[in-house]
């Protein structure tokens, strides 16, 4: 792992293997080690790049709301830290995704190919966002454990649930280890997202739209509904995986990606 200051910023990052760019972001209250079947097998096939963003794992936080226009100025920073200076395949889940459409907005020439995972373009719903609020309020008065008890069941497919105690219990305290201040920062900033429907059709990258079955935050028939809004997506929906699809089901995301990326 690496700090490396950009954008005013310092975080933490992994940075390992060769050849194309491959960046991963991670989601809402997580960091870079949910990606960690990610990291283990892709890094024969490219670099992998997988920050902990503003806040979250290893990396450093001074603010009240961090909008996901700056997350992408921080990504674009740090590539130019690292001196990566090619187009990057960007892969965001869900958080992750709601920047990977503001990269595309702000850095188009920065991207080679673009795998959005369990992610929306439409913006939150008055009540949405309302519970962001609230939840940025309780974590900096109480701290993040109550994160845990309602978001993993939203995350992780019923089958996952019972089936994976391990699995579950990492991503419990991932999620508890968030900071409060992190975690108010990004549902502000999450709050403040605009709806970017408008924008698919001027995507002109070619795109992987991967989505878990059981996925209750992003689901399956949204998500195909952005895949048909794309001009060069191609739409996969994998089986035995809710929200949390390159975790649950990693083999199968990983063959896909691969896939997409024509790395086999
Ligand atoms: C995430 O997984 O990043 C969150 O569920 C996104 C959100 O809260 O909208």
């Amino acid at each position: 792992m690496r700090q490396v200051h950009c954008n005013g910023q310092q975080l933490q990052v992994f940075d390992e293997g060769h050849g194309p760019v491959l960046l991963l972001v991670h989601g809402f209250p997580l960091d870079h080690t949910m990606w960690k079947p990610q990291l283990e097998e892709l890094v024969k096939d490219a670099r992998v790049i997988a920050p902990d963003l503003r806040g979250f794992g290893g990396s450093l936080i001074n603010d009240d709301t961090v909008l996901m226009e700056q997350y992408a100025d921080d990504l674009a920073a740090l590539l130019d830290q690292l001196d990566i200076n090619q187009p990057v395949i960007f892969c965001g889940l869900s958080m992750g995704g709601y920047i990977a459409w503001q990269f595309w907005k702000r850095y188009p020439a920065r991207l080679e190919k673009l795998i959005v995972c369990d992610t929306r373009v439409v913006n939150d719903t008055p009540e949405m966002a309302r519970g962001r609020q609230l939840m940025a309020e309780r974590a900096m008065r109480e701290g993040t454990e109550f994160i845990a008890e309602t978001m993993l069941p939203k995350l992780l497919a019923p089958d996952t649930l019972k089936k994976c105690p391990e699995l579950v219990d990492d991503l419990r305290k991932l999620v508890v280890s968030a900071s409060p201040m992190s975690v108010a920062a990004a549902q502000r900033g999450m709050s403040q997202r605009k709806d970017v429907r408008g924008w698919l059709p001027n995507i002109n990258v070619p795109t992987l739209v991967v989505c878990g079955r059981y996925d209750v935050v992003s689901p399956s028939e949204e998500m195909h509904e952005i895949a048909a809004g794309l001009p060069d997506a191609v739409f996969v929906e994998l089986a035995d995986a809710g929200h949390m699809a390159p975790l649950e089901n990693p083999e199968e995301f990983n063959r896909v990606l691969r896939k997409f990326c024509q790395w086999c």
